[in-house]
């Protein structure tokens, strides 16, 4: 699927498969606006890290169309900056919007007649949107090679294509490794409080036919225990300069849990989840969303009136928890230090800089890791 964020040329509007609805309905939210861009971002009509950069790079265009007068310049840097305001975790948010700055900056900020960089922005948002698939597929690639014939593999959250532009990255390794003949299994923790994994990421995988088996949250050590789970693969939302991982709240406590069962554990996310200039996880903002994701299931309420929630909506694995990042480049090993900063330089020069599955340095073969 790669027809969900869809930006119609005709009307300069940006089509939204609304994913608060699924699987129940298939429904389009129409942004027409900058301000219907951050909406769908904060109500999660869109989510998913590599999914909001992407939408917040046509909210940029959005915010362009919408720009007039002479100051038109001044509103538009105050729409973008909204934009990359609507949601504080997933690093690839501020990623969109920058990467839309830096290409109206290209052209010389207000010397640039409004309507050439109209068509400037739609291209390089669509570039983005289009690069985001490949990268995906790209990612794919490499983490498949961390997967064997048989597995069944656990995810949290939703990583899939409507996380993204297309094909996903946790589950775009999943599907890679099924696309390469392997029988695998997915089991999707049904991820509280929004329930992306039960009906996001199941309703994804039974379309492409891939086995997947929905499990409550506070499940997982039992079906460790059992033998049920041979890796785990989740997404990231933004990964700090040592590597430590902000994910869907329970990611860590998946980790935490991999460990004790000696399950390799994967995070899989393309470079632009990475945030270079937060060294640690402690850097990282971990966004509370409203209570009444906690409290309540549609309109039925489960708490107590006036019982105060907790609802942080990601939390941080630290960096030993994680057997590899898969990336684009190849799968990052330990120390991620040095394997993230290879990958950002573009020194993917094979195990030496950490990165499995990169152009070896010697032309000889670079399995990944974790392998058995
Ligand atoms: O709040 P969300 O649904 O936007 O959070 C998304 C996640 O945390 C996902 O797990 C995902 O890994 C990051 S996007 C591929």
């Amino acid at each position: 699927m790669d027809d969900h964020i869809r930006f119609d040329h005709q009307t300069l509007e940006l089509h939204l498969l609304d994913q608060r609805f699924l699987p129940e309905q298939e429904s389009d939210f129409v942004c027409r606006t900058a301000q219907d861009v951050i909406s769908a971002l904060q109500t999660m009509v869109v989510r998913g890290a590599p999914a909001i950069g992407v939408t917040a790079a046509w909210g940029c265009v959005l915010a362009l169309k919408e720009a007039q007068g002479p100051d038109w310049a001044a509103r538009l840097e105050l729409g973008m900056e909204r934009i990359a305001a609507a949601r504080p975790t997933a690093v690839n948010l501020r990623w969109g919007v920058d990467r839309m700055r830096n290409k109206w900056r290209s052209f010389g900020g207000a010397k640039i007649d409004q309507p050439a960089l109209l068509t400037a922005f739609i291209h390089e948002a669509q570039s983005m949107q289009n690069e985001d698939v490949a990268i995906c597929k790209a990612l794919g690639r490499h983490g498949a090679t961390c997967i064997n014939d048989g597995d069944c593999v656990l995810t949290h959250c939703n990583a899939g294509a409507l996380a993204t532009a297309g094909y996903g990255t946790a589950l775009g390794v999943i599907r890679a490794a099924a696309e390469s003949g392997k029988k695998i299994s997915v089991i999707a923790d049904e991820t509280r409080p929004f329930l992306q994994g039960a009906r996001l990421t199941a309703w994804e995988l039974a379309r492409d036919g891939i086995p997947v088996t929905v499990a409550c949250d506070n499940a997982c050590a039992l079906l460790m225990s059992k033998g049920l789970v041979q890796r785990v693969v989740v997404g990231a939302d933004r990964i700090a300069a040592n590597g430590d991982t902000a994910n869907k709240i329970g990611t860590f406590g998946v980790a935490l849990l991999a460990r004790h069962f000696h399950i390799p554990f994967y995070v899989a996310a393309p470079l632009s989840t990475i945030d270079a200039a937060t060294p640690d996880g402690s850097g990282i903002p971990i966004e509370q969303r409203p209570d009444r994701e906690v409290t309540h299931v549609g309109e039925t309420r489960l708490c107590p009136k006036d019982v105060p929630v907790f609802n942080y909506a990601f939390d941080v694995t630290p960096a030993e928890y994680l057997s590899g990042i898969i990336t684009e480049k190849g799968v990052l090993l330990p120390p991620y230090g040095l394997s993230i900063w290879a990958a950002l330089n573009d020194l993917s020069t094979g195990r030496s800089a950490g990165i499995a599955g990169a152009e070896p340095e010697n032309g000889g073969s670079d399995a990944a890791p974790g392998r058995s």
